[in-house]
């Protein structure tokens, strides 16, 4: 525990001290709860820097294309988020130096009271064009904008069903909002029914994610959409993964399965991702909307993201919508990729999209096959309990639109040589 011990360090031994003419016992402070409450929180974090596995939030240099520098060396990057390969695009910079030029660095607050601005309206309006809705609100983040919605829309006398690997922000805003929550197991249809089945006459709103973060798969839309219907339950999907990624032209999941539009009630994703900016959304009904901005608490009580970020988030449509063949590059990557590891004999779950993880026998071996990846250039990271079940912990691996198939071939080859060392593979 590093905290106590640098504590007593710095107090040294209680010392008798001189105080008017008088001896006084000089004792240590008593330790607060606050002490003994990140001694528990930091207990990991110090046991991993004191071995050297510490491997979280590595300092970026620069950034080109594909490729990272980290403590001066490059680095092949296959942890991005960014799936279409846009971070620098010069249209979207352009477009963001402009904006921080007209309207400048900040909003004015929060939009109810200080004002919206031409960018912020624009665009919603491209939010909700992109993925077929009539309308769309913008939050301070992806995960602001999951719990702002269910806090705003679920009540305690209702019921929210979510998938298992359904992302933090979901549960979190299901837990704010008071609902009953229950949770089915993962992409378990007839558990989903049971669900479902057990609302006893109360409403109920169902949450999913299209794609699923951890494990790259893809939720089975269209048979949750009938289930939703049979039930007379509310669907909403987190889109966080799939805009840009599924779908011929990255509409997204409803694009993917070839759903008509209107079947899910609620998108919501974020500007953080394909889209390389900051901010996430909410798109739906114009009532949907209209009763978000004017009822979720993160939209009321909460400043704007800065003009640039929404000058930058509306050129990436604009660029996704014109360079359509970057969602054709980014699922022609994603599939050479997870074939090679595949044939290699890795065992990547059921992804199928270019979220890739890579299970591993046991922790150690996912903090060592990310030390070996990043000694030989590329620059992974492992995802371990409680982020996943503690039964498999693993490297999360991504690739982008970025990446050429020269890069995805040393990338798969690096993996091979350190999975052999590591045990993942024989
Ligand atoms: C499924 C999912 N939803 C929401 C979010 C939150 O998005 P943001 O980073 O914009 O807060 C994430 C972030 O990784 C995510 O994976």
């Amino acid at each position: 525990m590093l905290r106590s011990v640098d504590l007593a360090t710095a107090l040294g031994p209680k010392q008798p001290m001189a105080t008017n003419g008088r001896q006084h016992l000089c004792s240590a402070p008593k330790r607060s709860f606050l002490d003994e409450r990140l001694d528990l929180l930091t207990a990991r974090y110090g046991d991993a820097v004191a071995a050297g596995t510490y491997c979280y939030q590595r300092v970026i240099e620069h950034q080109d294309g594909a490729w990272v520098t980290v403590g001066g060396r490059r680095l092949l990057m296959l942890a991005s988020y960014g799936y279409l390969g846009l971070l620098g695009h010069p249209k979207i910079a352009a477009a963001s130096q402009e904006a921080a030029a007209t309207l400048g660095t900040g909003s004015h607050g929060v939009p109810l009271l200080a004002g919206t601005t031409t960018l912020h309206v624009e665009l919603e309006r491209a939010i909700a064009d992109f993925v077929g809705t009539d309308a769309a609100v913008v939050f301070g983040s992806g995960y602001v904008a999951n719990v702002a919605t269910i806090a705003a829309l679920a009540t305690t006398d209702q019921v929210v069903i979510c998938d298992r690997l359904d992302h933090a922000s979901i549960l979190d805003g299901c837990r704010l909002s008071g609902a009953k929550l229950m949770v089915y197991q993962h992409n378990d249809l007839a558990a989903l029914e049971r669900c479902l089945a057990q609302t006893e006459g109360r409403d109920a709103l169902v949450v999913v994610d299209a794609v699923f973060s951890m494990d790259g798969d893809v939720a089975p839309m269209p048979e949750v959409v009938a289930l939703c219907q049979r039930y007379g339950a509310a669907l909403m999907v987190d889109e966080a993964h799939s805009l840009g990624v599924l779908g011929a032209t990255g509409r997204g999941i409803a694009e993917h399965f070839d759903l008509d539009a209107g079947t899910i009630d609620i998108r919501t994703g974020t500007l953080s991702k394909s889209v390389p900016s900051a901010g996430g959304y909410v798109a739906g009904s114009h009532a949907l909307v209209d009763a978000l901005k004017h009822n979720a608490r993160a939209f009321i009580f909460s400043a704007a993201v800065p003009p640039p970020q929404a000058a930058a988030a509306s050129a990436a449509f604009a660029v996704v919508r014109d360079e359509p063949e970057r969602v054709e590059r980014l699922r022609r990557n994603g599939e050479r990729y997870r074939t090679a590891l595949r044939r290699l004999g890795f065992d990547l779950l059921a992804s199928a999209t270019p979220i890739v993880p890579l299970i591993c026998p046991s922790e150690e071996a996912a903090f060592a096959m990310t030390h070996r990846c990043a000694a030989d250039g590329v620059f992974v990271v492992p995802v371990v309990h409680p982020a996943v079940p503690r039964t498999s912990p693993r490297l999360r691996t991504m690739v982008t639109a970025a990446h050429g198939d020269d890069e995805i071939d040393l990338a798969v080859d690096v993996l091979a040589r350190a999975g052999r060392r590591c045990g993942l593979i024989v």
